[in-house]
């Protein structure tokens, strides 16, 4: 192994070891305790810290990890929500041996170019530069994130196989998964070519919607590691002051916002799934400009469905199809004991304290699942951990615009109006006749196998019989099988003859 890789791999385990200590100490005793808890709230900080300090895949990593409510206590997702990815832009030579191997000589392509990043975030930085006389933005990969993504993602890999064994087999499971996960789409958001196509898809879905603006890609100018787009100025949809004195209706715009969002979610194949506020702008007229598309979720109907219904049972406070939505999504474990989680859901749908959860903020219902979903053996598929982590991120910008903002009403609207509910019932039928048609099926398949069990059950006697001696010579046969080299040659030659004198009884009394 060379000795970088070695020593990084080392680095890593001296940060991350005492993080992990702690954080196994403070799982178990979140699980036990279900208050806020301050000395876990300030290991989880320290532990964005470490993270922090790692550097750009382990931001990455830890962005991640604040929409695994499967994972952490809430504690910790709170100190990983804030978890900021921004990061000092590179220094701008080695910006330019990457802009220049992929376009050639910044002078020949660009009639200006200002080497003062406009942003830096820990995967990439983006410049501003004029174009054939366009204003344009050049976002561009940082220095060698690929090799250092590779590299990191080896040494996680080998440290958690240390654990394995060490810690509960479903939690080693769980971080292999979030891992696996991670290293299948990581890679797809360093690759600029994969987000000018979920631009372009994106834009065609929406143009119908003139009051959304999604920056056109510069043709022919972008490649794996740099992305060439038209610039689009705008206000940032946090800064309320601001957009109110361009006397933008802010209400009217958290309205909108939200729309276009759920929108993608509800009728879309590709939704933007990273809604904070430094991703969306306002541009005079009161458009809403959307940037950086990087992380996208993809969703079709069936999954669509399925978020439905479970939508559709936390608003019936129906913890029946609320599991049964779960367990669809592959988020609960078919292996949970129906009871527990079905009593757990039934707590957490009681602490509404009476209110509809129609009255509740995302947040707060969002709350409510992750306390249910550390409790128990949930694994949750990324759809969902897109789905949440967009609706959380969501609801934060709606709220600054509108601080009376109602999220789950305008949901609500937007189904009816759009007549998605309708869809959602008129699948539920097909669905449940579907089952019906199956059950049938089974039913008929089960005929002769239950002929057959009623015959066998005639003769008891028979059964009782041989019963004893079958089960001693199967346990002998295992034996043989899993520990003959370690038994002595005699004893052995005896089990194998008292084995084979059951055997010869077995096939008499049959
Ligand atoms: N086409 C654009 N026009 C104007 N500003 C942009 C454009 N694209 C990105 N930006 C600005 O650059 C910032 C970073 O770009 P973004 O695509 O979000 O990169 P990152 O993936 O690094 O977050 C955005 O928050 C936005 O302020
Ligand atoms: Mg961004």
């Amino acid at each position: 192994m060379p000795s970088a890789t070695l020593k990084r791999e080392i680095h890593i385990l001296l940060k991350l070891y005492p993080v992990f200590r702690r954080y196994l100490k403070d799982r178990k005793r979140a699980k036990e305790n279900d208050e806020w808890d301050y000395e876990i709230q300030r290991n989880g900080e320290l532990a964005v810290k470490a993270f922090m300090d790692l550097g750009p895949t382990f931001i990455k990593l830890g962005q991640v990890l604040s929409a695994r409510p499967d994972l952490m206590p809430k504690e910790y997702l709170a100190a990983f929500r804030k978890l900021q990815d921004q990061v000092d832009p590179d220094p701008f030579p080695l910006v330019k041996q990457i802009i220049e191997r992929n376009l050639g000589k910044i002078d020949q392509v660009f009639d200006e170019f200002d080497e003062n990043a406009i942003s830096g975030a820990s995967l990439g930085q983006v410049y501003r530069a004029t174009y054939k006389g366009r204003l344009v933005v050049v976002k561009v990969n940082r220095f060698n994130i690929e090799d250092r993504l590779k590299s990191d993602l080896i040494a996680i890999r080998r440290l958690l196989k240390h654990a394995k064994g060490r810690i509960e087999n479903f939690l080693y499971l769980s971080i292999e998964n979030v891992i696996m996960d991670f290293n299948k789409r990581i890679f797809d958001e360093i690759d600029y070519r994969k987000e000018v196509s979920n631009m372009n898809l994106i834009r065609s879905n929406l143009h119908e919607d003139d009051r959304v603006i999604i920056p056109q890609v510069i043709e022919g100018l972008s490649s794996k590691e740099v992305l060439v787009m038209e610039y689009i100025s705008g206000t940032k949809i946090d800064n309320v002051q601001i957009l109110k004195e361009k006397n933008i209706d802010t209400k009217e715009l958290a309205l909108r916002v939200d729309t276009v969002f759920m929108r993608m979610l509800l009728k879309d194949t590709i939704f933007h799934a990273d809604p904070h506020p430094g991703n969306i702008s306002v541009a005079d007229d009161g458009s809403i400009i959307l940037y950086d598309f990087g992380m996208v979720g993809f969703i079709n109907d069936d999954l669509r469905f399925k978020l439905l219904l479970l939508y559709d049972g936390l608003l019936n406070k129906d913890s029946d199809e609320i599991i049964d939505a779960l367990l669809s999504l592959g988020a609960l474990s078919p292996a949970a004991n129906r009871g527990i989680v079905k009593r757990g859901i039934d707590m957490a749908i009681a602490n509404f304290y009476g209110r509809t959860p129609e009255d509740l903020e995302i947040r707060e219902l969002l709350d409510v699942a992750n306390d249910v979903i550390f409790q128990f053996p949930f694994r949750l598929p990324r759809a969902l951990v897109l789905y949440m982590r967009m609706s959380s991120l969501l609801e934060g910008v709606c709220q600054q615009l509108d601080p009376d903002f109602k999220f789950i009403r305008v949901l609500q609207k937007l189904l009816y109006d759009e007549g998605l509910i309708q869809t959602l019932y008129k699948k539920r039928l097909t669905n449940f006749l579907d089952d019906t048609l199956i059950s049938l099926e089974k039913a008929v398949q089960l005929v002769p196998l239950l002929k057959r069990k009623l015959e066998y059950e005639e003769e008891p006697i028979k059964r009782k019989d041989y019963k004893i001696p079958a089960s001693i010579f199967l346990g002998f046969l295992l034996l043989s099988f899993f520990q003959m080299e370690k038994i002595h040659p005699i004893t052995s030659s005896i089990l194998i003859a008292i084995d084979a004198i059951l055997f010869i009884y077995i096939i008499i009394k049959k």
